[in-house]
Parts: structure tokens; sequence; C-alpha cells
């Protein structure tokens, strides 16, 4: 059974995420998706939130599971047998640190490898950041983040 882990902190999850959810899903047997903590970022949602919103946003996909896990990510793999981490490039400035978190992982565990897919060409601009920044001051995000979470996102930062 081919399981891929694909790895993030989702705060929130984005119209890219859901593309490479979409898009890894038919290339594996189960695509987990996993809410891990990166140590640089404060997160805007709480885990449970980042959670519900990644569940609404992905909807029915029997290939997909959604859960969360606080270590390293080469530990989590291991725990749930999984071999193949995946991972999108939006642009080259994302080249850098991806290779040296697949390199670092790798060196971990060499058995655990990392495929990049390429992110659409209309989600390359995207990230999290911008979407949270887009909903703080009233800009518009229907175009970034599935229509199903785009009012939960604007009511976090609306108080
Ligand atoms: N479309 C749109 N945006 C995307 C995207 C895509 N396909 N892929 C990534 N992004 C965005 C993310 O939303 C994020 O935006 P933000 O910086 O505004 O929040 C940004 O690009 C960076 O994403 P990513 O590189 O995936 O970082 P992350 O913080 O989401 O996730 C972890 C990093 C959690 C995977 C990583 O820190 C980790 O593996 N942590 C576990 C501990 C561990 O094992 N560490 C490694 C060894 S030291």
């Amino acid at each position: 059974m081919k399981t891929f882990v694909y790895p993030g902190s989702f705060d929130p999850v984005t119209n890219g995420h859901v593309d490479i959810i979409d898009r890894a899903s038919k290339i594996c047997d189960k695509l987990i998706v996993v809410v891990s903590v990166n140590m640089g970022k404060t997160p805007a949602f709480s885990m449970e939130e980042r959670l519900e919103l990644l569940r609404l946003a992905v909807g029915n996909n029997p290939k997909v599971e959604i859960t969360s896990f606080s270590g390293l990510l080469v530990d989590f793999m291991r725990e749930r047998n999984a071999k193949t981490i995946i991972k999108g490039l939006r642009a080259v400035s994302d080249f850098e640190y991806e290779m040296q978190m697949a390199l670092l992982n790798r060196n971990m565990d060499n058995d655990i490898d990392t495929l990049f897919m390429m992110s659409s060409i209309n989600n390359s601009f995207l990230s999290s950041s911008v979407v949270r920044e887009l909903a703080k001051y009233g800009g518009k995000i229907d175009d970034f983040v599935p229509a199903q979470i785009a009012d939960i996102i604007y009511r976090k930062f609306s108080k």
C-alpha cells in the first residue's frame, strides 16, 4: 500500500493545498494530511480549527485522512509506516528551504523520500499568510480558499 504524507501548518488551508491534496491522492493509495508544528511560526488558528477547516475544505475523499502531530515528521512517518512525503513547490524561492527539509528528513531516515509537486499556476503566488492578511483587512479571499471555509476565516479576523 502506497501511503503519502502531506505535512504543513495549514494556517489556514488554501486552494493551493487543496490542489496538491486532490492531485496527490490520485497517485497513492492513501494520503495522510498532517497538521504539524513549524517551530518558527505562531499559528493564528488553533490546531482544532485548522483540522476542521481542512476537513471542510477536502470534503469526502475516501483516500484522504486528516490528522495532527507534534514532533518530528520522520517519527510520524515511521509510526504510520509511510515512506513518502509530498510537498508542493510554488516558485524557485521555495526550493532552498524545501531541499533543506527533504535532505534533513532523509538524513534522519534513509528510507524516507520527498516528492515535489508543482503548484498550479494560479496558486503559485498564494500562501496562508496572504489569506490571513487579506481577511484581516477585509480583502477578498474567495478566489484563494474553498467557498465553504471563506466565512469562517473572515469571522476569525473580525473579532
Ligand atoms: N499552495 C499555496 N501555498 C502553499 C502551498 C501550495 N501548494 N504549499 C505551501 N504553501 C504555503 C503555506 O501555506 C505556507 O504559508 P505561510 O508561510 O504563509 O504560512 C508556506 O507556503 C510554507 O509552507 P511549508 O513550507 O509547507 O511550511 P509550513 O509551515 O506550512 O509546514 C512543516 C512546515 C510543518 C511541514 C515543517 O516545519 C515540519 O515538518 N515540522 C515538523 C517537525 C520536523 O520534522 N521538522 C523538520 C526537521 S528539523
